[in-house]
């Protein structure tokens, strides 16, 4: 595993950049761009057709993440739950398997046990699993470099021992840069920069050492968006820094293993019928009773104060795809400002085969998002600091310390976000490190529950309808 105790090594990385560079000058390209997004509406862009019955096989059954654990080993290990959730349309080996993992069999003819995007990109919801929903409830406070050791200890000898080395060298490469330290925050954008700092952008080829200077250690928290989104979605993520082909953005997680052009060039065309996939998803309903008469009361509430950033809903849809400058949504901007650092980042995806006909543009904001089933994206804004819509509707009731209750979980339908407890301090006070991870802490640095605070000037009714009014979203 690749560490850097001291400043002393970075400083020889640095060296080692620069020398890189200076042997072989990459050609700077028209797709070689650094640009910062300004706030305001962003262009819709055409997008690739593709057949979403297709992108839904692909999803749940193909290895367009290529590299993983041996399936004999993976069977014998027992370290993975045998999993519920049945999913349709799950082929051969993937049927038995639990549905955040697809089979494949590599070059070798080892069959592969292979993480598919659902680990992060699907939850249960009233019992059921929800495709395209979040999950709020994921831990990546363990260090995976120990699990894929552990399975080490499973692996057979020649071709399958090759495979598992493969794949257990990237995650022992990125597993400094996705450890959180809370429960339910998600790392993967910090996990793709890691992933990044270790390619050739011109080839895919991997280097066993980071080219690039690597992200910060601590990942800044974000919670996972529901895909549902994307139907309306002019940008992907929440800075809108997800321009031009959408496919190219929704293929990265096979940065992980793709060493070459020729694979990534298979999965970005299996990827058109993803994409086509993602944005034919259509919101849950909720499934709770709805006081139909508030709800009325509600939208023009809604109408009034919230409709020009987040659009109108319902048959008259209609959906700005604003981009809103920090000062004015005063959410916590460390996630933004953190993309619109990371220069060499932009930089490498604009010129690498994921940039092209896409450009990542980072800015100094958010984009208001579409509001459909957001009753079920709990907790809130970008970094998941906000556990209820009640909460993110009235300051005064945004909890600086809180923990999710997950035993069990249970929907509260009066506040539309999952049950927690409020603590009265933060994680230096708790009892253990186990109880420690549990605690939402908004005083840390990207954690903030500040801002976003449109609807504090509401009065108790009209609050009161407007959520009614957003159960019916
Ligand atoms: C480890 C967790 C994880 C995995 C695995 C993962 N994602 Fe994501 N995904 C995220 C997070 C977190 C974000 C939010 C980042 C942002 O918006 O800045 C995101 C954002 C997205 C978005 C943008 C949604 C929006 O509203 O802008 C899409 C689409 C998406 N992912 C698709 C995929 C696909 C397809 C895969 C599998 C190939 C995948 N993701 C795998 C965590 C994950
Ligand atoms: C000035 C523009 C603006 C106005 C007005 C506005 N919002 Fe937002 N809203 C945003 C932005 C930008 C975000 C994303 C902030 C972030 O994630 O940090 C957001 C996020 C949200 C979210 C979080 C979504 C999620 O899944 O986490 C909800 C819910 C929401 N807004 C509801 C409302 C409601 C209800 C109103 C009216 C009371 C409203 N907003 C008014 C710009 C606005």
């Amino acid at each position: 595993m690749i560490r850097f105790p001291s400043t002393a090594l970075l400083l020889g990385l640095a060296g080692l950049v620069v020398a890189a560079c200076g042997e072989a000058p990459p050609p700077t390209t028209v797709a070689d761009r650094f640009t910062i997004a300004e706030p305001g509406p962003i262009p819709v862009t055409a997008q690739q057709p593709g057949d979403p019955a297709a992108g839904y096989r692909t999803l749940l059954n193909r290895g367009y993440v290529s590299c993983g654990i041996p399936y004999a080993a993976f069977r014998s290990s027992d370290i993975f739950p045998a999993g519920e959730h049945r999913l349709s349309g799950r082929e051969g080996r993937n049927a038995e398997l639990p549905y955040m993992f697809n089979s494949t069999v590599n070059p070798d003819g080892v069959e592969l046990v292979v993480s598919n995007c659902l680990t992060c990109h699907a939850s249960e919801f009233g019992g059921e699993l929800v495709i395209g929903l979040g999950n709020p409830f994921l831990d990546f406070t363990g260090d995976p470099a120990v699990t894929a050791e552990l399975l080490g200890a499973f692996v057979e000898d020649g071709a399958p021992a090759a495979a598992w080395a493969k794949w257990a060298d990237r995650i022992a490469a990125i597993a400094p840069y996705m450890v959180t330290d809370t429960v339910g925050v998600n790392p993967a954008p910090n996990l793709t920069l890691a992933l990044i700092a270790h390619r050739n952008a011109e080839t895919l080829a991997w280097y066993a050492e980071p080219r690039l200077e690597p992200p910060p250690r601590e990942p800044l928290p974000t919670k996972v968006p529901p895909w549902w989104r994307m139907q309306h979605k002019a940008a992907m993520f929440y800075n809108g820094s997800g321009r031009g082909d959408h496919v190219r953005y929704m293929m990265m997680k096979s940065l992980v293993c793709t060493d070459d052009i020729d694979e990534a060039a298979e999965i970005a065309d299996w990827f058109k019928d993803v994409r086509a996939y993602i944005a034919s998803l259509e919101p849950p309903a909720y499934p709770y009773p709805v006081d139909a008469d508030l709800a009325k009361e509600g939208e023009p509430v809604f109408a009034r104060t919230c409709a020009g950033c987040h659009g109108t809903h319902g048959a008259e849809r209609s959906y700005p795809n604003l981009l809103v400058d920090l000062e004015t949504v005063g959410t916590d901007p460390a996630y933004a400002r953190q993309a619109v650092e990371s220069e060499r980042f932009v930089r490498w995806f604009n010129r690498s085969f994921y940039g092209q006909g896409a450009e990542a543009m980072p800015a100094l904001g958010y984009v208001a998002p579409p509001l459909e089933a957001v009753w079920a994206t709990a907790p809130y804004l970008h970094n998941g600091s906000v556990p209820s819509l009640a909460a993110l509707l009235d300051s005064t009731q945004r909890p600086t310390y809180w923990q999710l209750r997950t035993d069990p979980r249970e929907y509260d339908p009066d506040t539309l976000g999952w049950r927690f407890d409020v603590l009265e301090s933060g994680k230096e006070a708790a009892e253990s490190p186990e109880l420690a991870k549990r605690v939402y802490d908004t005083t840390r640095h990207g954690y903030g529950n500040q801002g976003h605070r449109f609807g504090d000037a509401l009065s108790e009714q009209e609050r009161r309808a407007l959520l009614e009014y957003l159960k019916t979203l």
